[in-house]
């Protein structure tokens, strides 16, 4: 073993070699073989940052180390550079795959780190307090539910169960089991963080882990990084760093949210009373949400809108043509109905229409709408049976398609005036686009579709001015409070599903009512 100084002065050097190490090992592997087993390192100084943070919640008592999922040891080395070697009383990484594991145990050979070439949810975790670990950091593998065997999901669901008494969903991923497994491995008092993608936050099957952080132990601190600063380009997730002490939490426990920038200095922050977290659906509107108006009793434009998805035809590429494609194929104009482009297509946000109602667009489109049976398409209309002939055995095994009877069916959807984008790319034209349609084109599904109910349909009756003053509403929501309103991906995509549009305060469309 290395005296603690000269291990000290070795440090730099050990992880300059495993940086180089690590890509090396990387580019030995498919995306897809990394996916599978979750292998995605965190990066250098985010592991610094990360072990700096450690220490501050530590403080300076000896530490026992443990990385559950250790790749070649990004947070090891983060470890020995931010503790002064003297205090790591022990350390242990394990790690399931030797393409990793091997360069791991090579290069930290001769310092405190005890690497265990295991699969970390199937060893079984110190019985006595003196051997568990004060100090759990881990990037733990970001495995999806589908990915995992339906009995490996069974023994992981046992097992969480066996060390938490948490039941976990059978759609939550690998990452969210080895929080709950690790749960045994750690000391009374011990600090554990955890960067994991922040999805738990906010989907259905992260409320049992919500729950073991909200009452087995003390939720300390969430930070969210932000998405178009994205931790992990090649994962494509966003990912959270969550630190918790092994602790049950007191009465009127606190849990900091901080939001971007890093984790020594984010750009947002917030403390929130754990009870609030209780009844929060969406954890990642934290910071942003404290005290906005969601929260203020306000109403939400899910009582001013019946708010729809846009169609989904199955196969656009079919069903959806221009003007020139449904001549050519001598599809009858009365089973064409206009559609809107897609939001990238879109010209602009306002869509004027002629006398009949067809949209005034350059690129305008035609959705294939007949409720025709076949036998009366093939006497009645050849031309459009031959076109339907032509498709029909590739899209009737499509999984739309061959649910419908007939497969071409359409859905059925009014046209609205007022609809909304499903996902936006931040930076790249800010959040979702409100769109004021004046034609009678509906929207396919990469629209949400909003129908003014009760006294806001009421208001706006037939004129088109009151309708522009709605959609002026609208468009003034403020980005912060449409982000915290829907889910955000890697890359900083964020996406609105029907109920999250919704839930979106409409402070702005009360005030014109009542004006
Ligand atoms: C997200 S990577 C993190 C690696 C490293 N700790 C870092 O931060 O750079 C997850 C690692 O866990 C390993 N792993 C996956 N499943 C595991 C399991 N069941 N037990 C132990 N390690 C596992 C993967 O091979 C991968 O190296």
């Amino acid at each position: 073993m290395r005296a603690p100084m000269q291990l000290k002065r070795a440090v730099g050097r050990i992880e300059r070699r495993r940086l180089v190490l690590q890509q090396a090992r990387d580019r030995l592997r498919s995306p897809q073989q990394r996916n599978r087993l979750g292998q995605f390192a965190t990066p250098g100084a985010l592991a610094r940052e990360t072990l700096q943070y450690a220490h501050q919640l530590l403080g300076s008592r000896p530490v026992r180390f443990l990385d559950p999922a250790i790749g070649t040891g990004s947070f090891y080395a983060a470890l020995l550079r931010e503790w002064p070697v003297a205090d790591v009383a022990a350390a242990t990484g394990f790690e399931i795959d030797a393409h990793y594991g091997e360069p791991c145990r090579t290069l930290w050979q001769g310092t405190p780190l005890r690497l265990r070439l295991e699969d970390f949810t199937a060893a079984a975790a110190p019985a006595s307090q003196a051997r568990r670990y004060n100090l759990l950091i881990c990037n733990p593998p970001y495995v999806r539910h589908h990915h995992l065997q339906s009995s490996a999901k069974l023994r992981l669901q046992q097992q969480s169960l066996l060390a938490t008494g948490v039941r976990l969903n059978g759609l939550a991923g690998l990452y969210a089991h080895f929080i709950t497994i690790a749960h045994p491995w750690m000391s009374d008092d011990a600090i554990a963080g955890w960067l994991i993608p922040s999805e738990f936050m906010d989907v259905n099957y992260g409320r049992e882990l919500k729950r073991y952080l909200l009452h087995t132990v003390t939720l300390l601190r969430i930070h969210r990084f932000d998405p178009t600063e994205v931790q992990f380009r090649d994962a494509l997730v966003s990912s959270a760093l969550v630190w918790l002490r092994n602790q049950r939490p007191g009465n009127a426990h606190q849990v900091e949210f901080t939001y971007g920038g890093s984790l020594s200095q984010p750009r947002t922050r917030g403390l929130v009373p754990a009870s609030r977290l209780e009844s929060a659906a969406k954890w990642s509107a934290f910071p942003a949400a404290l005290g906005s108006a969601r929260f203020a009793a306000g109403l939400t434009l899910g009582e001013y809108f019946r708010v729809q998805r846009g169609i989904a035809t199955g196969a656009n590429a079919f069903f959806i043509m221009t003007p020139e494609q449904a001549a050519e194929r001598g599809i009858p104009r009365q089973y064409l109905r206009p559609i809107l482009p897609g939001p990238r297509q879109l010209e602009s946000d306002e869509v004027f229409a002629d006398d009949s109602g067809e949209p005034r667009l350059v690129r305008g489109l035609w959705l294939l709408d007949c409720r025709l049976p076949e036998e009366l398409i093939r006497v009645q209309h050849p031309q459009l049976w031959r076109y339907l002939e032509a498709g029909s055995a590739e899209l009737t095994r499509r999984y739309l398609c061959s649910r419908r009877s007939p497969w071409y069916l359409q859905e059925a959807r009014e046209p609205t005036a007022f609809l909304c984008t499903y996902m936006a790319r931040r930076g790249r034209g800010g959040v979702q686009r409100f769109i004021y349609n004046r034609s009678r084109a509906i929207g396919a599904n990469s629209y949400l579709m909003l129908y003014p109910r009760n006294a806001l349909a009421r208001f706006i009756g037939a004129d088109p001015a009151r309708a522009r003053l709605v959609w002026q509403v609208l468009k003034g929501i403020a980005s912060e409070v449409m982000i915290a309103g829907g889910r955000v991906y890697g890359g900083g995509l964020h996406k609105l599903e029907p109920g999250e549009l919704a839930s979106i305060p409409a402070a702005g469309i009360t005030a014109l009512l009542q004006n």
